[in-house]
C-alpha cells in the first residue's frame, strides 16, 4: 500500500531537473565555470598525492625505504630533502591550490552590476511553500511562474512573508536568500530561450522539497504580450457549469486566501488565481496543471503536498466539478 502511494507520487509529481552545469545566462555560467575549475584543481591535488603515495609504496615494496632513497651525501642532505617534500607538498601546494580556488570563488561571487534603472522589475515574495511573483510596472501578480525577456537583464527584489527561503534558478542565477525582515536583490539575465526550473534552496519546513517555480524565457515582445494578458481581469465564466463554479468559489472559504481579479475575491494569503489556467503547474511546481490534478488538489491538497496551508474542500461532487470547470477556464 505504502509502495503504491509512493509510486503514485513519483508519477504524479513534476520531475525536478536542476542542470547546474548547463547554464543559460552569465551569472550561472560564472558558477558553472567555478565548478569546473574546482574539479580540475581538486583533481590535480588528488593526482599529485596519488603519484607521491604510489611512489612511496612502490619503493617500500621493493624493500628499499631509506636505503633506496635517491643518492644523498650526508644525513644532513637527507633531512633537507625530507623537509623540502614536507614544505612543498604539505604547505606550498595546498596554499597555492586553496588560494587559487579562493580567488576564483571571489571572482564568481562578484555581484553582477546593478541592472539599469529602466529594466523589467520583478518582486518575488516567498511563502511556505510557494512564490508570489509581482511585476510592479505592469500591475501583474502571479505565482510560481515568471516570464523573462530573452537577452535582457531583469532586476529582482526578493523577500519572504514568513521564514527564510531562497531563490535559485540553477541555469540562470545562483542562490539568494529570501528574508522576512530585509530585502535582497539579484539580477537575472537569460541568453537562451527555454523553461528553467527554480527551487527553494533553504530548508523552510515540511514542503521545502515542493517549493518550486518555472522561469520561462521568451522574446521580449512575447513577454510584453503575456504581461498585457496577465494584467487583464479574469475571464468571465463560460457556460452554466462554470457560472455555478464561480458562485461556489465566491461562496466558499476560497475567497479568504485567493484573489481572482474582476470578482470580489481578494484574499492575499494564497496564490492569485486570476489566470490560474495559464500556468503549467499547481502547488508551486509540485504537479502539472490539468483538470484532473486540479480536482485532486481541491479535494485534498494534503494528499499531494502534505502540510500545505490550504484545507481540503468541504464541498459535494457537483460543486467540485463546477469549481474545477470555472478555474480551468481562467486563462
Ligand atoms: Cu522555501 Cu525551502
Amino acid at each position: 500500500m505504502a509502495g503504491d502511494v509512493t509510486a503514485d507520487l513519483i508519477t504524479r509529481h513534476v520531475p525536478i531537473t536542476l542542470a547546474t552545469l548547463d547554464p543559460a545566462g552569465p551569472a550561472a555560467r560564472r558558477i558553472a565555470g567555478l565548478w569546473w575549475a574546482m574539479l580540475i584543481l581538486g583533481g590535480l591535488a588528488m593526482l599529485i598525492f596519488s603519484v607521491v603515495l604510489a611512489g612511496a609504496l612502490w619503493r617500500r615494496r621493493r624493500g628499499g625505504g631509506e636505503d633506496d632513497a635517491p643518492p644523498v651525501n650526508t644525513e644532513e642532505d637527507a633531512r633537507r630533502l625530507r623537509r623540502r617534500w614536507l614544505i612543498g607538498l604539505g604547505v606550498v601546494q595546498p596554499l597555492l591550490l586553496i588560494g587559487l580556488t579562493f580567488a576564483l570563488a571571489l571572482a564568481a561571487m562578484r555581484a553582477a552590476p546593478a541592472a539599469p534603472g529602466d529594466v523589467l522589475q520583478i518582486e518575488v515574495i516567498a511563502h511556505q511553500w510557494w512564490y508570489e511573483v509581482r511585476y510592479p510596472q505592469h500591475d501583474v501578480t502571479t505565482a510560481n511562474e515568471m516570464r523573462l525577456p530573452l537577452g535582457e537583464p531583469v532586476q529582482l527584489t526578493l523577500r519572504s512573508a514568513d521564514v527564510v527561503h531562497s531563490f535559485w534558478v540553477p541555469q540562470l542565477v545562483g542562490k539568494t536568500d529570501m528574508l522576512p525582515d530585509a530585502e535582497t536583490t539579484a539580477v537575472i539575465h537569460a541568453d537562451e530561450p527555454g523553461t528553467y526550473a527554480g527551487r527553494c534552496a533553504e530548508f523552510c519546513g515540511l514542503q521545502h522539497t515542493h517549493m518550486g517555480f518555472e522561469a520561462i524565457v521568451a522574446e521580449a515582445a512575447e513577454v510584453e504580450a503575456w504581461l498585457d494578458a496577465q494584467a487583464q481581469p479574469a475571464a468571465a465564466p463560460q457556460g452554466e457549469v462554470a457560472q455555478r463554479g464561480q458562485e461556489v468559489f465566491l461562496g466558499a472559504n476560497c475567497v479568504e486566501c485567493h484573489t481572482i481579479a474582476g470578482t470580489p475575491a481578494d484574499g492575499r494569503d494564497g496564490p492569485d488565481l486570476t489566470h490560474l489556467a495559464s500556468r503549467a503547474t499547481l502547488g508551486a511546481a509540485t504537479v502539472e496543471n490539468s483538470a484532473q490534478r486540479l480536482e485532486e488538489w481541491i479535494r485534498d491538497p494534503h494528499a499531494i503536498k502534505e502540510g500545505v496551508a490550504m484545507p481540503p474542500a468541504d464541498l459535494d461532487d457537483a460543486a467540485i466539478d463546477a469549481l474545477v470547470t470555472y478555474l480551468a477556464g481562467l486563462q
